[in-house]
């Protein structure tokens, strides 16, 4: 099952009190949120948003079981959270603010395995990706299949290295041109299997212990589901719904999103950008927050040791001035 990452740390630097409202963005099997929903006690809310349903209905059903006592001061929502400021307008008559929000990015390990997404090289299933629920996303929004069938080898290749980093990436899309000559390339399988066989042994040289079609797996992903959009908007509107002194907490898994969210926390606490020649400061621009976290804080051996997927988690918390 999916374990929480980074659970007490995270909790403990939102720095919250019982009454509180805090959001959290990313509800998954609902391990932060039931931890959130302890520290801020009966008076206090805890808005969880996911937007898939299946993520919704299955962290209810465990809270029901595990928690009824919280069930009160959770508020479940199926959104995107890229949308948190309506979200939480919509809550209150006023537009209310919330002393904390924390997002755990990315997918949970039963979202990756299940068929339905073909997310995972080690279940075949139909290349999709789409992780707003399976099956209930637009017709006409772009998916895996899509992108791999019909998008130009220079297109291809350029979202492989930058949302995948693949160093092979020239190589891999040459074996997907080939394979499409012959045929559509319809599955998780049929895909790995192509770019397994371009990359060949260099796929496992130097230390690269992970399958060759890791990387191509999560460009593909990143793009299906807009994710580094989703992700620059919900920090820009999660600050608009955090009150004077609220924090921000963020867990990331990979570097292209601890960047976005490294940026993002390095210019909201820059404040004036007059030029150096400047005797004294004429822009008069103040920093919009304070960087709690100087440097990310990561999991303990403790937790490395009982979950691999916390190895690459970087968690980076702010607080709005
Ligand atoms: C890593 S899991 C969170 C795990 C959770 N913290 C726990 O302890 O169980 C990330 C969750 O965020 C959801 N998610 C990812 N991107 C999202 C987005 N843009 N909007 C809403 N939910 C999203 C996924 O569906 C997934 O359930
Ligand atoms: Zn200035």
């Amino acid at each position: 099952m999916h374990k929480t990452v980074l659970l007490a740390e995270s909790a403990f630097q939102l720095n919250l009190k019982k009454g509180d409202v805090v959001v959290d963005a990313t509800l998954g099997m609902g391990g932060h949120t039931i931890e959130l929903a302890k520290i801020v006690g009966e008076k206090g809310r805890v808005i969880a948003i996911d937007m898939d349903a299946v993520a919704i209905r299955e962290a209810k059903n465990r809270i029901k079981k595990e928690h009824k006592e919280f069930l009160d001061r959770i508020i479940f929502v199926k959104d995107n959270f890229k949308n948190i400021d309506k979200i939480v307008a919509g809550q209150g008559t006023s537009a209310i603010k919330v002393k904390g929000v924390l997002a755990d990015l990315g997918w949970r390990i039963e979202q990756i395995n299940d068929p339905a997404y073909g997310l995972s090289f080690n279940v075949d299933a139909r290349l999709n990706m789409r992780l707003d629920e399976a099956g209930d996303s637009p017709e006409d929004s772009e998916d895996a299949f899509d992108i791999i069938n019909s998008w130009s080898a220079d297109d291809l290749e350029r979202l492989f290295r930058e949302l995948g980093e693949e160093r092979f990436s020239k190589r891999i899309v040459i074996a997907i041109k080939e394979a499409r000559k012959e045929k559509e390339i319809k599955t998780t399988m049929e895909l790995a299997n192509i770019i397994e066989e371009s990359v060949g042994h260099r796929g496992r040289k130097g230390g690269r212990k992970i399958h060759p079609a890791t990387k191509v797996f999560q460009a593909l992903r990143i793009q299906v589901n807009s994710e580094l959009n989703n992700l620059n908007v919900f920090l820009e509107n999660a600050l608009k719904v955090l009150e004077k002194d609220g924090r921000l907490a963020i867990i990331s898994f990979h570097s292209i999103e601890d960047r976005i969210v490294k940026n993002f926390c390095k210019s909201g606490t820059k404040g004036c950008v007059c030029p150096k020649e400047f005797p004294i400061c004429k822009c008069g621009k103040e920093p919009k927050l304070k960087l709690i976290t100087k440097k990310p804080i990561i999991p303990s051996d403790l937790e490395l040791k009982e979950n691999r997927r916390a190895r690459s988690a970087k968690l980076r918390v702010i607080q709005k001035k």
